[in-house]
């Protein structure tokens, strides 16, 4: 039985709102009491993801779940998808509009981040029917 789970909505181009779902998780990770290490990187790859599906996906989800031994972040969209994942796991590819830049998005480092700071990461995506992210960290005795 997993301790505790939580969905969030995420809702596709809604600035205003995003990144509300990555603070609030971060704030039930600290009322946990995991460590500040643990929490940075599931923060980012939270805020990360979430990003992604505002700007690139349609209207999505995220799910945490709280495991004794790890913690898991699902998130799906209904978006439009990724066409080749491999390539937009490279520093540096990025579809982002002009527009989107001029707001500081569009680094393409997104990506490579969750990759980087997930113990492990599976991206599912289907043309036309969104992504799934399934990002997982490990909670290490302390
Ligand atoms: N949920 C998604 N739906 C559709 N395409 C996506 C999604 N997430 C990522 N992508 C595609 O993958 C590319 C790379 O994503 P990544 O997060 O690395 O960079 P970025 O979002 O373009 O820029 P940055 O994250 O640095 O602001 C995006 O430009 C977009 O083409
Ligand atoms: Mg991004």
């Amino acid at each position: 039985m997993p301790a505790l789970t939580k969905t969030f909505f995420i809702k596709a181009r809604d600035f205003a709102k995003a990144g509300e779902s990555s603070l609030q998780i971060q704030s039930i990770l600290k009322s946990i009491g995991f460590t500040s290490d643990l929490i940075r990187r599931i923060s980012i790859c939270a805020y990360e993801a979430e990003m992604n599906v505002v700007m690139h996906g349609g209207n999505g989800e995220l799910l945490l779940t709280v495991n004794p031994e790890d913690i898991v972040l699902d998130v799906n969209d209904d978006g439009p998808g990724i066409e080749d994942v491999e390539l937009a796991l490279r520093e540096g590819y990025s579809t982002a509009t002009p527009e989107y830049r001029e707001m500081g998005f569009g680094a393409g480092m997104g990506l490579p981040n969750i990759k980087k700071n997930t113990d492990s990461l599976e991206i599912d995506s289907h043309n036309g029917r969104g992504v799934h992210l399934k990002m997982s960290f490990k909670v290490e005795d302390s």
